[in-house]
């Protein structure tokens, strides 16, 4: 992809990693792919903001080459040393010796670890600038959003906010602009990426939004080191952070679910009947059939988060356990939940998913039964999830 045009003299120069579809290890299923972005700026000082992942750098020089000659660079900005915006910064450095580099001091420190150089280094933190011309270039730290070397840098003179892993999404595509794609798809991948990359970290996220607020930028652009830039949808995204970073919850529920013979299943569909016919949105999620980027994207919200197993040698089934692995990070908070699961003589899948994610929310009392469930069974399984939802109703009343 070649270099593109975001303002006047500053161009998107990073790469596109159109078939990337397992980030972070396995922990992100990226359907859409991968971007890594980088920004150039041309004024007195030609500056570069951020790099690409390894791999990609001949993508990154490429396009740097057909704005201006890499060598000219006098100072690159590390927003942040994950591997993906920092994996060509060795080659980066070799090609530009006269580039000054600026980053926080954690970034310097970080970028040592992987790599064993860091160039001639500045470390700058908030309330501290950098003047590369037209322009003065402000840093804002945002530790752990989500590394503790985080920074935003933010150009007045554009307003535009360089906001690296922050308002990212993951979505390869060869245009620009969040108003050159379909809104839906890019918000949905908006709320994917809060979900998995930063949700853990909502009270910073919210202090953070809080503190940049009273500085009372003027934002018209913000550049994320990910998928789109944001220029029509700013307020949008903005105030879906606001309302992520909260623990606000719609009212609605994930009935997450695995099954060997589809007992377990059978109560699934009908807590979902029951939770349905009081007018409360639920969505069944077979685990072992749905990428777990996707459960967590939806749950990121839903207020009521309902789990079934069934027990297999003494535990809960391998695929769920998993997954409430990867939610026990999430340090979300306000959810109601219960277990549920078919057994044979022991019955202890309940109790482990319980235990597994005490420490996000509570549960009522769980729903277990021998083998097939009865129709009996099955009403009551009914019933559990009819009353579920009147709970979440009235609570949302309350509230
Ligand atoms: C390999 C295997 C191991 C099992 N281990 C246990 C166990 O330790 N304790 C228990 O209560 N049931 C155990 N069961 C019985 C299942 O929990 C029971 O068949 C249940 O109805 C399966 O529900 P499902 O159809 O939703 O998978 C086991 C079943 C299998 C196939
Ligand atoms: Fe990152
Ligand atoms: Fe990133």
């Amino acid at each position: 992809m070649p270099a593109r045009l975001i303002k006047d003299d500053i161009y998107a120069v990073g790469a596109i990693h159109w078939n990337e579809r397992r980030f972070h290890g396995h922990t992100y299923v990226t359907k859409r792919g991968v971007t890594y972005n980088s920004y150039l700026i041309l004024d007195e000082k030609v500056t570069l903001i951020d790099t690409v992942r390894k791999g990609f750098e001949r993508e990154l020089i490429d396009n740097i080459q057909s704005v201006i000659e890499p060598s000219k660079i006098d100072a690159i900005i590390i927003n942040h040393i994950e591997p993906d915006h920092s994996g060509a910064f060795p080659e980066i450095l070799k090609i530009c010796p006269k580039a000054k580099i600026y980053g926080t001091e954690k970034a310097r420190q970080g970028l040592l670890k992987y790599y064993g150089v860091s160039g001639d280094w500045t470390a700058v933190k908030s309330g501290q600038n950098l003047n590369i011309g037209k322009r003065t270039l402000d840093f804002i730290d945002v530790p752990m959003i989500h590394w503790p070397d985080s920074m935003f840098t933010y150009s007045a003179y554009d307003k535009i906010l360089f906001s690296n892993d922050g308002f990212g999404q993951h979505y390869a595509t060869n245009k620009i602009f969040d108003d050159e794609v379909d809104f839906a798809v890019l918000m949905d991948e908006a709320q994917k990426y809060y979900a998995n990359i930063l949700w853990p970290f909502n009270a910073l996220v919210s202090a953070k939004l809080g503190a940049i607020s009273k500085l009372n930028l003027n934002i018209e652009l913000i550049a994320p080191s990910h998928g789109l830039v944001w220029r029509k949808h700013i307020a949008k995204t903005m105030q879906k952070y606001l309302y992520w970073s909260s623990h606000s919850c719609k009212n609605r529920v994930a009935v997450v679910y695995e099954t060997m013979w589809r007992s377990t299943e059978k109560m699934a569909r009908k807590i979902v009947d029951g939770i349905t016919s009081e007018g409360v949105e639920a969505v069944l999620f077979d685990v072992t059939k749905n990428d777990r980027t996707d459960i967590a994207s939806y749950m990121l919200d839903a207020k009521g988060w309902v789990f079934g197993s069934s027990t297999h040698d003494g535990e809960m089934l391998p695929v769920i356990a998993g997954f409430l692995h990867f939610l026990k990070g999430s340090k979300a908070k306000g959810r109601k939940s219960f277990a549920f699961g078919s057994y044979g003589w022991s019955g202890e899948a309940t109790k482990d998913i319980e235990d597994a994610i005490s420490n996000v929310t509570s549960f009522d009392t769980s729903l277990r039964v021998v083998f097939n469930p009865t129709e009996e069974e099955l009403n009551q399984c009914f019933e559990a999830g009819k009353a579920f939802a009147l709970k979440i109703k009235n609570e949302e009343e309350i509230l």
